[in-house]
């Protein structure tokens, strides 16, 4: 376990009294602010699991501060230290829903206890709220399939992850291509623990547990690797990922997970699992068949009101156009990726996502754009206008008039 902590007091002497207080290898803390809007930022920043503030004399705006993180950061949790608590100071810690309030601690063993003790509770507090809300509306799954190697799954996989942290959101990757993996490789991280060392844990995953065994990336984005060798992924049941997806969706705003180009019961297990499902094609025939029979089967499935079409690699030179796919294909086209080796291989071989290395690239804003959708929580097609279409390539005009290429072939 290790609870990240934010310290904000306007008063020097505070920060360095709190920060003297906190000496437990399980608590570490990552910042000190005097308040205001840099504390704001830093909170959006770091995205600390604690965050505590003084109420002392020069302290201003606590309370009202505590009540925006309380509102908007649900999985951040506040600690209010005052010198004296009386009735008015609690009533008005509880009037903005704050439920940590303690006086300064004596001994570091006490507040270290404390801390420990207010994050597991609040954790549980959490967990549970969303065992009875079923789906967080802060928390989304979005899995990344396609009906072939190569499609560029995993890199949209990484570099949406990477842009909705980089937009101070929460995220974790699960890599679900258990044989053949390689979300690490995109990241440049070298994972000491991966699924499936999680997996041997006999104990019920808990988020701590499930941490414990993800590898941070310098963006924030959390991953759960795949095995280190093939053979170990027939030992990971679906029932296990699929109880790690359920605690994960607890705490993180966005858990994205990467699979690999066929159906295996793990991959129906996280189209299942999925509030979005990222179907990736792109504009070549023998995958516009795969992905048109691989559809099918997910209506037959009931799953695809969560299917969200998009053509990766779509350039205009290709003889076949997105008129063309939706003439083929029975799915509205929800976004087009630009194809650019340049860039794609580039980040690939360098181990930095493109929207960190090369953000002004076409490539990068336009999985920026898919990223601003998914966080807008605006992803039916339908309720798009026409300059929402156009962030998303759908209305590039010149590569979306039908070439007749399947008029001109059989079958
Ligand atoms: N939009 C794109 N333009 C150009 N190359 C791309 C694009 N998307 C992915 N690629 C490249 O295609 C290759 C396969 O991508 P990858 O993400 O590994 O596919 P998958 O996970 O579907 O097997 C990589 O070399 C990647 O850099
Ligand atoms: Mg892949």
């Amino acid at each position: 376990m290790n609870i990240r902590v934010l310290l904000i007091s306007n008063s020097e002497n505070n920060l360095g009294a709190i920060k003297s207080l906190i000496d437990d290898q399980a608590i570490s803390v990552i910042g000190e602010s005097a308040g205001g809007t840099v504390a704001f930022d830093m909170i959006n920043n770091l995205s600390p699991d604690i965050v505590i503030m003084t109420l002392g004399d020069g302290d201003s705006d606590v309370l009202s501060m505590a009540e925006r993180i309380i509102l908007s950061r649900p999985r951040t949790y506040v600690i209010l230290l005052a010198e004296q608590i009386d009735v008015d100071l609690l009533q008005s810690a509880i009037k903005v829903g704050a439920r940590n309030v303690t006086q300064f601690p004596k001994t570091a063993k006490e507040f270290g206890e404390y801390i420990k003790t207010v994050y597991a509770n609040e954790t549980t507090r959490s967990e549970s709220f969303n065992i009875k809300q079923d789906l967080n509306w802060m928390s989304r799954v979005i899995t990344v399939f396609g009906a072939k190697g190569g499609l560029g799954k995993t890199t949209l996989a990484i570099n949406l992850a990477v842009d909705l942290a980089e937009k101070h959101k929460k995220v974790a990757i699960v890599d679900l291509d258990l044989q053949f993996g390689d979300t690490h490789v995109f990241l440049d991280i070298e994972p000491t623990d991966t699924i499936f060392e999680l997996v041997q844990e006999v104990s019920t995953p808990t988020i701590d547990l499930i941490r414990s065994y993800m590898t941070v990336h310098s963006s924030g984005v959390h991953v759960l690797c795949a095995p280190k060798s093939p053979e170990y992924a027939e030992l990971i049941s679906p029932d296990k990922v699929k109880s790690i997806l359920a605690v994960l969706r607890t705490y993180y705003d966005y858990v994205i997970i990467d699979t690999p180009p066929f159906f295996t019961e793990m991959t129906i297990t996280a189209i299942e699992s999925a509030t979005i499902v990222l179907f990736v094609t792109c504009l070549e025939l023998s995958t516009l068949k795969n992905s048109k029979l691989s559809l099918s089967l997910l209506e037959s499935l009931h799953q695809m009101d969560k299917i969200k079409l998009l053509v990766n690699r779509a350039d205009s030179m290709c003889a076949i156009t997105l008129d063309d796919v939706q003439k083929l294909i029975d799915c509205p086209i929800w976004a087009k990726i630009p194809n650019d080796y340049k860039v794609a291989v580039s980040a690939l071989n360098r181990g930095i996502p493109f929207v960190i290395g090369a953000p002004k690239s076409e490539l990068s804003q336009s999985v920026a754009s898919v990223a601003n959708f998914l966080l807008e929580g605006n992803a039916d097609i339908d309720t798009l206008n026409t300059k929402q279409k156009k962030r998303l390539g759908l209305l590039n005009n010149n590569n979306n008039k039908g070439s007749g290429f399947f008029k001109n072939r059989k079958g």
